[in-house]
Parts: C-alpha cells; sequence; structure tokens
C-alpha cells in the first residue's frame, strides 16, 4: 500500500531536527511539518519574530525559517497532537552517552528515545511511519518497534532509519546537497514514503536504500572514519612537532594521493562536537557486547589519541609558561567546537580550559556565538571543582580586545575566520611579555606575529 505523507511531525526540536525539518519544509510546501519539543523556552525561540534568536546558529537557516513559518512549517510544544496528525513522524531528540549504571561513559542513553516511543504508542490512533533520525547505537530499531508493536492497539508502524550526515556549522549546504542520503527499513512502501520526500531535490542515485541495521551502522562507521583521520594527523602532528617536519606539508602530501584524499586531514587541538567521540564509544561498545575485544580496541584507541592530544596541548601551555599558570591570566579564543556553530558539546576548548584550571590560572573566554553561561555550564558539567571556584577563575568577555588584555598567553580553540583579522599588534601592546599564542587549529600567519613580537606555537610545527 503506497503511503501519501501529508503531514510530518518531528521530535526535537535541536540541531539535527531544526535545519532538517526547515529544509524539507521549504523543499516541500505542500507538506506541512510541526517541529516538537518539551523544552518551551526552545520552542520560544523558535518562534521568536527576531530571526537572531533561533535557538541554534547556522549559516542560511533563518533565510530558510523565514520563508517557511507559519506557511508550512510550525513549532510547537504539544507532542501529543503533533503526533496524533502526522503520516510521518521523525525523532530526533538527543542520545547523550551514559554517564551512571551499566555501560557508563559507552553505551547511549536511549531514555529520551524511548519516552518518544512510548509516547508514539499511547497516542497514534492511525498507522504512522516513524523515522529514526537521532545518532542511535545499531539495533535500536529493533527496541523501538518492539514498543510500538506491543501496544495492544491496531495500529501499524513502519520503523526506518534514516541517519543524518549532516555537520555542523554547514548544515544547510549538506542537507541541501548531500552526497548521499541513507534510508533503511523493511517495508518496501514505507521507504518509497520517505524516498519520494527527499528525491524532490536529491537525485535518486544518492539515494540509497538497505535493511536497518546497515544503516544504523553506516552512520556510526561513517563516523568512526573521519575521527579516525582527525586522530592520525593528530598522532602524526606530535612527531612533526619533534622532528621538524610540517604537519600541513604532510597532510597536503598524502591528501594529493587520490586514496586518501584531502579532507578531515586538518591536525587540531582535538575533534569536539556531539556525535564523533558519542559515536565511536557506541561502535566501542557494540563490539565488547559482542565479545569482539580487538575490534573495540582498535576504535578506542581514536578517542584516547583525542583525549591526549587536548591534554598534551594544555601540558605545552603550561611547560612553556616556565612550568607554572598559576593566577596567570591566558585568553582562550574560540569555545565552539568548530567555527560557524554556537554548539560546544565535547568541544575541546572545554577540556584544555579544565586542565588549565587545574593549575589555578585565570581563563578568560571569547567566543563570538557562545553565550557566556554555557562556557560555565560546560565546567560545571564535569565537576572537576567547586562551580564557585569555576566562577572565581573563569572569566567571559563580550570583546576579543578585553579578553587578551594584560594575558600572558593566547590559546586559539576554535577557528573563527575572525580571529584572523584582529589587530595583533593592538593585542601584542596590551599583553603581558614574553606574550605567547597557542595556535590550537593553525589558524594565524606565524610570519606577521614574530615579526609583531610574539612567540606563536601551532599544532604540528
Ligand atoms: C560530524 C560528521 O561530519 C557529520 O557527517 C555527522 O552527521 C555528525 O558528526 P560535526 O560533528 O558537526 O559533524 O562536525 P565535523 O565537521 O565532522 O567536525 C568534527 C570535529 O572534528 C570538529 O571539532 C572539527 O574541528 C574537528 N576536525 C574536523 C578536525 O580537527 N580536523 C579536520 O580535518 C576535520
Ligand atoms: P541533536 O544534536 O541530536 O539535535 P539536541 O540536544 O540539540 O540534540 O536536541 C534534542 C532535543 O530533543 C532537545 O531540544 C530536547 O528538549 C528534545 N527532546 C528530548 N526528548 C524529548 C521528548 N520525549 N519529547 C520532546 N522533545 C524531546
Amino acid at each position: 500500500m503506497a503511503f501519501t505523507i501529508k503531514k510530518i511531525c518531528c521530535i526535537g526540536a535541536g540541531y539535527v531536527g531544526g535545519p532538517t525539518m526547515s529544509v524539507i519544509a521549504q523543499q516541500c510546501p505542500d507538506i506541512q511539518i510541526t517541529l516538537v519539543d518539551m523544552n518551551a523556552e526552545r520552542i520560544a525561540a523558535w518562534n521568536d519574530p527576531d530571526l537572531d534568536q533561533l535557538p541554534i546558529y547556522e549559516p542560511g537557516l533563518s533565510a530558510i525559517v523565514e520563508e517557511a513559518r507559519g506557511r508550512n512549517l510550525f513549532f510547537s510544544t504539544d507532542v501529543e497532537a503533533a503526533i496524533e496528525e502526522a503520516d510521518m513522524i521523525f525523532i530526533s531528540v538527543n542520545t547523550p552517552t551514559k554517564n551512571y549504571g551499566k555501560g557508563k561513559g559507552m553505551a547511549a542513553d536511549l531514555k529520551y528515545i524511548e519516552l518518544c516511543a512510548r509516547q508514539i504508542a499511547a497516542v497514534a490512533t492511525s498507522d504512522k511511519i516513524v523515522v529514526e533520525k537521532s545518532t542511535l547505537p545499531v539495533r535500536t530499531a529493533a527496541a523501538l518497534k518492539s514498543i510500538l508493536h506491543n501496544t495492544g492497539s491496531a495500529v501499524n508502524f513502519h520503523i526506518l532509519s534514516n541517519p543524518e550526515f549532516l555537520a555542523e556549522g554547514t548544515a544547510v549546504q549538506d542537507l541541501l546537497n548531500p552526497d548521499r542520503v541513507l534510508i533503511g527499513g523493511e517495508n518496501k512502501d514505507a521507504i518509497q514514503a520517505l524516498v519520494d520526500i527527499y528525491s524532490r531535490w536529491v537525485d535518486t542515485d544518492r539515494i540509497l536504500t538497505t535493511n536497518l541495521w546497515s544503516s544504523e551502522l553506516s552512520k556510526l562507521t561513517a563516523n568512526a572514519f573521519l575521527a579516525q583521520r582527525v586522530s592520525s594527523i593528530n598522532s602524526i602532528s606530535e612527531l612533526c612537532e619533534k622532528t621538524g617536519a610540517d604537519v600541513q606539508e604532510v597532510a597536503r602530501a598524502i591528501g594529493m594521493d587520490s586514496r586518501i584524499g584531502s579532507k578531515f586531514l586538518k591536525a587540531s587541538v582535538g575533534f569536539g562536537g556531539s556525535c564523533f567521540q558519542k559515536d565511536i564509544l557506541n561502535l566501542v561498545y557494540i563490539a565488547r557486547t559482542y565479545n569482539l575485544d580487538e575490534v573495540a580496541d582498535y576504535w578506542e584507541q581514536v578517542i584516547l589519541m583525542n583525549n591526549h592530544q587536548k591534554q598534551r596541548f594544555a601540558d605545552n601551555i603550561i611547560q612553556t609558561l616556565f612550568n607554572t599558570v598559576n593566577g596567570k591570566k591566558i585568553a582562550i579564543l574560540g569555545w565552539a567546537f568548530k567555527k560557524d556553530t554556537n554548539d560546544t558539546r565535547e568541544s575541546a576548548a572545554i577540556y584544555v580550559a579544565d586542565h588549565l584550571l587545574n593549575e589555578q590560572a585565570d581563563i578568560h573566554v571569547y567566543d563570538p556565538k557562545v553565550p557566556s553561561e554555557k562556557v560555565f555550564v560546560d565546567l560545571e558539567y564535569l565537576n572537576s571543582r567547586p562551580a564557585a571556584e569555576t566562577r572565581r577563575l573563569v572569566s567571559v568577555s563580550e570583546d576579543p580586545y578585553e579578553a587578551c588584555k594584560d594575558a600572558h598567553a593566547i590559546a586559539i580553540l576554535t577557528e573563527w575566520d575572525e580571529f584572523k583579522e584582529y589587530d595583533w599588534a593592538r593585542i601584542k601592546r596590551h599583553m603581558k611579555s614574553p606574550s605567547f599564542i597557542f595556535d590550537g587549529r593553525k589558524l594565524l600567519d606565524r610570519v606577521k606575529l614574530e615579526e609583531i613580537g610574539f612567540i606563536y606555537y601551532a599544532i604540528g610545527e
């Protein structure tokens, strides 16, 4: 039986659900899309007439929201009403790593997903296609299915896996022009219904259909491979620093081999973001569950290398500042996990700052898009010290020049373009001497900064 999709509901109006539904709404004006979230503040922000107040920052997103909102794109806290009306329900709620119990620090916490499934099961009175969009461990679909099919009602549920491959900061472009769209499922008509939506703007040869588990596992594998490339080049960056090789030159030389390719070879202070670490941990956890210890150890090393990179970046700052940063002002430029997003989940900046705070450094943070309270919340979440101590040692500046004033050192932790345009001579004049820059993104121009009088360290040089 072919499905006609007139109404879509998406549960979870975050970094994934927000941009994805906005783009679908823009491309399919005849489909009514309701994005629901239990977080009323977030929904209010999505509905704010001032587009600068949208809860997430993504280049190009506000224009799309402006075009579709109120036409066929709606934001609401009424989860049940939206479920009831919808022909197709996307689940894009958060799946953080468990911080308690079995699988703590490794497995994904599926409580939000399960809650959604139970809510759908309780409310639905007509057949639904349920699409898992969140990043999930393999076989989550099986759990969803079991909850949905044991409701005792006559309603049919068809479960699809449609992993997101969008990267933050380029989400809109990634959605409009994806390398591929992946749809996993069992029911051919349900799969076709979702293919029909994407094929309005994506070539059908880029839309892959697989079984449910292949789709789920492909998502984890894609992120594991990408993260592995970053850890691989980061491991070489340390070797470069010891041998006099330059990691950018090495990356360029190997990247020109078409078998290797040039992307994701940028050495950095360490990868962050909500996906890479979580997905690898899921992969490791699944492998361990099946007693595949060699497989688990292999992938775990990608995370261990990343932790090492963040730690050694902080250690290098401490060592260079004559083995003590106690009471020394250190400016951190960039708190987001990459440029062009206000997302800070797993950002390397959090861990570098935490190491420096262990040494009682006086930290001043500036980020063009991250609200100041977020910086404190991120640090407090680590639970490394009493909140009062964090608030005593850390300040957040609205102005980069203020953040750098009287600092002993500056650490560049996000590759925001605006950092390249600063008046570095002016910054130097107001810093302590010697004035150090630790460039965790290899963003700035060594020659120019050394001419001004900075002592400049970059990853992999
Ligand atoms: C990632 C995947 O790219 C995307 O397909 C998936 O859907 C979600 O996870 P995202 O986390 O948004 O996207 O950003 P990404 O561009 O992949 O960067 C992740 C981290 O790696 C960032 O901290 C980034 O700065 C770092 N990185 C990336 C490097 O350090 N070097 C690189 O060469 C590339
Ligand atoms: P992601 O990066 O995966 O999009 P976010 O944390 O940005 O993650 O977004 C997930 C959203 O899902 C949050 O805004 C959260 O409030 C919402 N959410 C989680 N569980 C539910 C639920 N049962 N019903 C409605 N919204 C939910």
